[in-house]
């Protein structure tokens, strides 16, 4: 009775094996007959129940119906791995002889963007493209711009301060400096870079960013000339018509100083999150180049004024592209950068 079964057992599973198409197929066979609570599991739990010479035979008949069903799927699995190897090798061949598709095109990042317009533009306006160091020296970073060792103004630039006394500059005007003493007026000079501040980083900060500095050195120059350089410079930028406003504001190296706030074309000066619900953002120091900062570099201010500005790229990129988060532009991130 039990013998009859594991002989029906044994054949149903061989023939199993035998018509077994894919490699879970035989996994099922394994589980379902072989496993802990499979069919011939089932059955040797049951042989304490019988006569002892009775549970020999049968111990040997469900060992033998063990060995032969293992050894036929044993003998079937390496035909499924060689099927499954022909297949992924026909799905996975290659044509050496199609072109090869060549590396990716890059993109300019866009700071990298915008100071190449504004170069651009001001070359167009007579304007020379300056470079300066970015390790500066002390007197160029401060003294030359009228910031003697004492004054406030030192603080709001906290920098990084290099073992041989040099330190890295905390904004391109250095550059007017190395421009007034390398050519003399009148003077058109516009110098992009990258500065350095001790800032801790946020959304809105970062130690090192990116400014675009200018200066016209001529007789005569005043404020008129001054808003006319950067109206024009920011309907560029933006390719439209820009509201300006210029409030009073300090830089030793100019007299008067101003902020040039821009009306906020988030909310069309109604005001909104972007402008702090004021109508106007804060875009571009400037001013009229101090007499003391012309007479340091040996021109006579009597005969020669002139004016500054400090564009800040880094500002100017987020406000173009409305990016709320100043630390993406230098994250590296291709997801972020592949958008420009
Ligand atoms: N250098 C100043 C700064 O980085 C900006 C500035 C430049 C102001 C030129 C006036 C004139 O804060």
């Amino acid at each position: 009775m039990v013998e009859e079964e594991i002989v029906k057992i044994q054949a149903v599973a061989l023939e199993r094996v035998r018509g077994a198409h894919l490699p879970e197929d035989l996994e099922r066979v394994r589980v379902e007959v072989l496993g802990r609570k499979g069919k011939l599991a089932e059955i040797s739990k049951e042989m304490g129940k019988l006569a002892p010479e009775e549970r020999a035979r049968v111990g040997k008949l469900l060992n033998a119906a063990k060995q032969a069903i293992e050894d036929a799927i044993d003998e079937r699995q390496p035909q499924f791995r060689e099927a499954t190897l022909r297949a992924r090798l026909d799905a996975e061949w290659l044509d050496l002889t199609l072109p090869a598709p060549g590396p990716r095109a890059g993109s300019l990042h866009p700071i990298t963007q915008i100071q190449m317009e504004l170069e651009d533009l001001f070359t167009s306006l007579g304007f020379m493209v300056l470079d300066g160091p970015e390790a500066e020296t002390e007197y160029h970073n401060f003294d030359a711009l009228n910031i003697p060792a004492e004054h406030p103004a030192r603080d709001a630039q906290d920098t990084f301060w290099l073992t041989d006394g040099n330190l890295l500059r905390t904004h391109t005007s250095p550059v007017q400096v190395r421009g007034m003493e390398r050519f003399r007026p009148p003077l058109r000079m516009v110098a992009p870079g990258r500065v350095f501040r001790n800032e801790s980083v946020d959304a809105s900060h970062e130690h090192t960013f990116y400014q675009l500095e200018g200066m016209m050195i001529d007789r005569d120059v005043s404020v008129a000339h001054l808003l006319y350089f950067m109206q024009t410079l920011l309907r560029e930028i933006f390719h439209r018509h820009v509201t300006v406003r210029l409030r009073p504001g300090f830089f030793p190296f100019v007299e008067p100083g101003f902020e040039l706030d821009i009306q906020c074309f988030i909310c069309g000066g109604q005001g909104c999150a972007v402008c702090k619900q004021s109508g106007w953002v804060e875009l571009l120091p400037c001013g009229l180049v101090n007499p003391n900062v012309l007479r340091i570099s040996g021109i006579d201010p009597d005969t020669w004024n002139g004016f500054a500005f400090g564009l800040g790229l880094t500002r100017l990129v987020m406000m173009r592209y409305g990016i709320d988060d100043i630390r993406l532009l230098q994250s590296g991130d291709l997801r972020f950068l592949q958008q420009f």
